[in-house]
């Protein structure tokens, strides 16, 4: 920083205020205060601040019993939080940090108040979640010292900070925040002031995918779940993730992000959220959504469907895709079931496709099979927890049965969806991975920053480039183009991020010179 100041993060004389100290607020004072900052608090609400540090001096006394804090380092944070009754208080700041209503005038307005009182080098941070930086700042004395400091709830535990540089934001400025978010604890990545900076940008792609399929048909609600959960490695399936942040929150975030981006496809939300949003089924807070919740908030059971099982004489695999159809033929082996070695499937045989972005139909109808006796199988990622059976509207109920009879022969569970271009699986991915390449492309953030930042702020089980990587860039692109080209939406174009790394044999985490 200019003339020393801010003193550098961790110096013992940096002072930050933190304004509006609701649930976001307490948690960046328990954050700062524990890596040694004294934390300067107010709020507007008369007793908040005192009760707020009241509420996180109990929590140090719970961390202490359980063993997580040492007394000492809790007293000493304790004494350096500072309850404020008014704005003058935070003078000595260095950095303020305002976690206020998400409200652009509200902070337009105390950030000007706050230009009058601290010193004019002192950084003015926000943590908005959907406003931009850059209107923040726009028509202060200072706009350059003002950034984003984005962190994600519950914030002690989301060790994931974005700090976003607005347009008129001096790089310093970022760079003190970065330094300042990692010595409090946290993974800090710098993003630009864009819609949803990384992890909410990053995170359109599962939801509005997920809920694209139950649009068409596809499968059920659980089915789009389980599969997700166990071939992709997702914690929790998209309708259950909807359910758990409530409608009333994500509904609006997948229109104001598809409205921001100026109705960009890839964003472009489903009805369906919005007629249960209207009629208040907002998921596990009110005890109805995508599930049913008890009293106790545990999701309703619900029993995998039971799928008539029968044993296939033999199997003929498609070899469009050899290295797909090996990996089907060992799981058929697994069964006890012969795999015909003839260009043409024999008369009984159980026909099966493993399609990359296409329908079975379109494989089926492609390598001229009987298509009443052939299925698609999903081949791409984890086969060893789930697997999914694809059907065409031709697929006579004899052959589904030998489809589930034949991939359920080892105990694992079988789901049955309905023709789709890239079944559920690898169209999810692929799309998840392709937004993640425009992110990149787009220069919002550094490659090896988006994986970060998704991994910890969504909790993908790897981040969308090294998937991408691990999947195979081309077969990405692959998927993505057959996608584009069967449904014909441009939702599904390939960026060109992907596209050049495909071509190249170039690892998407690769950054020109
Ligand atoms: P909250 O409602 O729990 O707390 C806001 C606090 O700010 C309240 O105590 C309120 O009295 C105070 N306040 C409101 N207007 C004020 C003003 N003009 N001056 C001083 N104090 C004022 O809200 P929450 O959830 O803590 O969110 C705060 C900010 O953090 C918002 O900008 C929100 O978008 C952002 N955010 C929230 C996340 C979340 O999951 N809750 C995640 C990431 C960012």
């Amino acid at each position: 920083m200019q003339n020393g100041f801010p003193p550098p993060p961790g110096a013992k004389e940096l002072n930050v205020g933190v304004i509006g100290c609701g649930v976001m607020g307490r948690g960046i004072v328990q954050i700062a205060a524990l890596a040694g900052a004294t934390v300067y608090m107010a709020d507007s609400r008369e007793g908040a601040a005192q009760a707020a540090r009241e509420e996180l001096l109990a929590t140090f006394g719970k961390l202490v019993e359980k063993g997580k804090l040492d007394a000492a380092a809790a007293d000493a944070a304790g004494g350096r939080m500072i309850a404020c009754t008014g704005l003058d208080a935070l003078r000595p700041c260095h950095v303020v940090v305002e976690a206020i209503v998400e409200d652009l005038a509200a902070k337009k307005s105390l950030f000007a108040t706050l230009e009058g009182i601290v010193d004019a080098e002192a950084i003015l941070a926000s943590n908005t979640s959907s406003l931009s930086v850059t209107a923040i700042a726009a028509g202060l004395q200072h706009p350059e010292r003002v950034a984003g400091f984005h962190f994600f709830n519950p914030v002690p535990l989301m060790k994931i900070v974005e700090v976003i540089g607005g347009f008129m934001t001096r790089p310093d400025v970022t760079d003190t925040l970065l330094a300042l978010g990692r010595q409090w604890g946290h993974t800090a990545v710098l993003a630009k002031d864009t819609p949803g900076f990384i992890v909410n940008h990053a995170g359109r792609g599962y939801g509005t995918e997920g809920l694209r399929l139950l649009n068409e048909g596809i499968c059920s609600v659980p089915a789009l779940d389980a599969i997700l959960r166990d071939t992709a490695g997702f914690r929790l399936g998209p309708c259950e993730l909807l359910d758990l942040t409530g409608l009333d929150v994500s509904h609006p975030v997948m229109e104001s992000i598809y409205r921001q981006y100026y109705e960009e496809p890839r964003f472009r939300p489903q009805v369906l959220t919005r007629q249960m949003l209207a009629a208040g089924a907002l998921g596990r807070k009110v005890g109805h959504g995508f599930y049913r919740y008890g009293a106790d908030g545990k999701k309703e059971a619900i029993a995998e469907p039971v799928q008539a099982s029968q044993r296939p004489e033999s199997v003929w695999l498609s070899q469009e895709r050899p290295e797909l159809a090996e990996r089907i033929s060992v799981l058929v082996a697994a069964a006890g079931v012969q795999v015909e070695s003839g260009a043409r499937p024999s008369d009984r045989a159980l026909c099966i496709v493993t399609p990359l972005g296409e329908d079975a139909t379109t494989c089926c109808v492609r390598e001229n099979l009987d298509a009443t006796r052939t299925v698609a199988v999903e081949s791409l990622l984890d086969l060893t927890r789930r697997r999914v059976v694809m059907t065409n509207p031709a697929t006579g109920a004899e052959t589904l049965a030998m489809a589930c009879g034949l991939f359920g022969a080892t105990g694992i569970p079988v789901s049955v969806i309905r023709d789709s271009a890239g079944l559920v699986t690898q169209r999810v991915v692929a799309h998840i991975v392709n937004i993640a390449c425009e992110i990149a492309q787009q220069q919002i953030a550094d490659p090896q920053d988006i994986d970060r930042a998704v991994v910890l702020g969504l909790g993908y089980p790897i981040g969308p480039l090294a998937w991408g990587d691990q999947v195979g860039a081309a077969t990405v692109l692959a998927i993505l183009k057959n996608l584009e080209h069967q449904t014909g939406d441009t939702r599904y174009r390939p960026s060109p991020w992907l596209q050049r790394r495909a071509m190249l044999g170039l690892s998407l985490h690769h950054k020109e010179i």
